[in-house]
């Protein structure tokens, strides 16, 4: 329905608004540029791994929805790529244009502030426009209308252009309590929903090469170094049966 629509934009924006508000900009370290731009371990740290398969990709125009303050487009930009973000948060595509800024690469970024529910940002007039289509921790919030939204994707890509995502995926219920068991900070938007095998099954319907690499079994408390637990991780996604405790999956496919 058009008004409980309308709300849960209202309630998106505002959380992001909120968050964005808060947001301190400061140039990132080269060491963090130089991370995404060779990445070091991409087998152990799931954005390393999005840049190692973008590199496979051919030419240089990507298009990321829900870029949020754009910390991903700058990183992008960084490597050489010309970025267009958009997201439906005003304040969170004010901080990105600031951060492209004072990294220099305002000249290699786009920020538009876009509801993409609304197919606003994915021009379609002028398709087969981005080479590249990034998704990080978005499509989780558009589960709504994903058919409808892979279906812009693809248009919007050029022949032999990379879909790339990372998004969160439902536990097994019995999981799910298991881990509500321990005190985890959660910072969620209420409509938000983790990939289910549904979600999955319109994504592969869009792209039927689509391939899912499973990640992130275990938590991550900060008692011990994040490298421990991505690689104890690493050995325990080796086993096929184990998959359907991964928390995250990267997604990706060609035209
Ligand atoms: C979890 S954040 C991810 C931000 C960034 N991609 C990252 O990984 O840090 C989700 C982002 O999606 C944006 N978003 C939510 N619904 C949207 C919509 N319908 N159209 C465009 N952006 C949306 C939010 O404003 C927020 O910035």
């Amino acid at each position: 329905m058009v008004r409980s629509e309308e709300l849960r934009y209202e309630s998106e924006r505002e959380f992001f608004d909120h968050v964005a508000s808060r947001t301190v900009v400061e140039r990132m370290s080269d060491k963090t540029l130089n991370r995404y731009a060779n990445p070091p371990n991409p087998e152990l740290y799931d954005k390393e791994r999005m840049f190692e398969i973008l590199k496979s990709s051919k030419g240089r125009k990507v298009l990321e929805i829900g870029c949020g303050e754009g910390f991903t487009a700058v990183q992008l930009a960084f490597c050489g790529y010309q970025v267009t973000g958009i997201d439906i948060s005003p304040r969170s595509i004010e901080v990105a244009k600031k951060l492209a800024s004072i990294h220099g690469l305002s000249d290699y970024t786009t920020f538009v502030t876009a509801n993409v529910e609304k197919s606003e940002g994915l021009v379609f007039d002028n398709v087969k426009q981005f080479d590249v289509i990034w998704c990080e921790n978005i499509l989780h919030h558009l589960t709504d209308k994903l058919a409808d939204i892979m279906v812009l994707i693809r248009c919007a890509l050029s022949d032999g252009g990379l879909f790339i995502a990372h998004e969160p995926v439902e536990y097994a219920a019995w999981l799910k309590k298991v881990r509500s068991l321990f005190p985890i900070k959660k910072s969620y938007t209420p409509d938000q929903q983790p990939l289910r095998k549904h979600e999955f099954n319109i994504i592969r319907s869009t792209f039927p090469n689509l391939e899912v690499e499973y990640r992130n079994i275990l938590f991550r408390p900060n008692v011990l170094p994040v490298d421990f637990f991505a690689r104890v991780d690493k050995h325990l996604l080796k086993f096929k049966c184990l998959r359907q405790l991964a928390g995250y999956a990267v997604l990706h496919a060609t035209k």
